[in-house]
């Protein structure tokens, strides 16, 4: 499907996979030489995996989930930040999650890969503050892709178009945004500021 994309829209393609230092860097290289001028970076790739802290496979899956959705990002941002700092604007565009904020049973060490993101996002912001590099968070909600296979079909989760308009137009609409949240992610998002937290889980963990 990317290669039809790809075809249909013009924009080059590479192979990669954020769980392999030596394929970031190698990718980070292939890009740049094809696109000396690239200015955003967008780690989007993630991936969901249900546990249980209570079965044996449990480690295994857990160092794959922090392998991927934790180092991951950060080799990214690792190979790319020194050359999007060469840039006179760029941006690096993380994708934490909903899940960050309020944690489903279902999926542990995912939920604590994404508040790591949140707050290496945070972070990282900050050391690059007054630099040319804009630092932007998406943070998800329940969204109708296959990244746990079926919730494409699962009638309650936002629609990916939806997901994809509305992020696109606050974008546009808040370009010194720090985070982009879609209305669907703000009660899971802000459930401990605003006092709801436990009400919170509840409801995200009722079925
Ligand atoms: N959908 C939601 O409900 C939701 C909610 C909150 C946050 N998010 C986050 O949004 C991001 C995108 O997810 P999605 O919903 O669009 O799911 P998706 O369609 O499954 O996309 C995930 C992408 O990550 C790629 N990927 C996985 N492991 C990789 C690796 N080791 N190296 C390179 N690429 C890898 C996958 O590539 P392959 O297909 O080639 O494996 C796939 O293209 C993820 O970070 C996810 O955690 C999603």
């Amino acid at each position: 499907m990317l290669e039809r994309l790809a075809a249909a829209h013009g924009f080059g393609t590479v192979t990669i996979d954020i769980s392999d230092p030596v394929s970031v860097l190698s990718a980070r290289d292939a890009v740049l030489a094809a696109h000396p001028d690239l200015n955003v970076l967008i780690a989007m790739a993630g991936i969901i995996v249900p546990e249980d802290v209570t079965t044996a496979g449990f480690l295994d899956t857990a160092e794959r989930i922090i392998d991927t959705n934790v180092l991951g990002p950060v080799r990214l941002v690792a190979a790319f930040t020194e050359h999007l700092q060469s840039r006179p604007d760029a941006t690096i565009i993380t994708v934490s999650s909903g899940l960050a904020h309020t944690p489903l049973r279902l999926t542990p060490s995912y939920n604590a890969s994404k508040a790591f993101i949140h707050q290496f996002t945070e972070s990282i912001r900050l050391q690059l503050a007054g630099t040319s590099v804009q630092v932007i968070e998406l943070v998800p909600p329940a969204v109708r892709t296959e990244l746990m296979r079926g919730q494409s079909q699962v009638e309650a989760f936002l629609p990916l178009d939806d997901y994809i308009d509305e992020t696109m137009s606050l974008l546009a609409s808040q370009p010194g945004a720090n985070e982009i949240l879609v209305e669907r992610v703000k009660p899971l998002r802000f459930s401990e500021v605003n006092g709801a937290y436990e009400q919170a889980i509840a409801t995200l963990n009722s079925h």
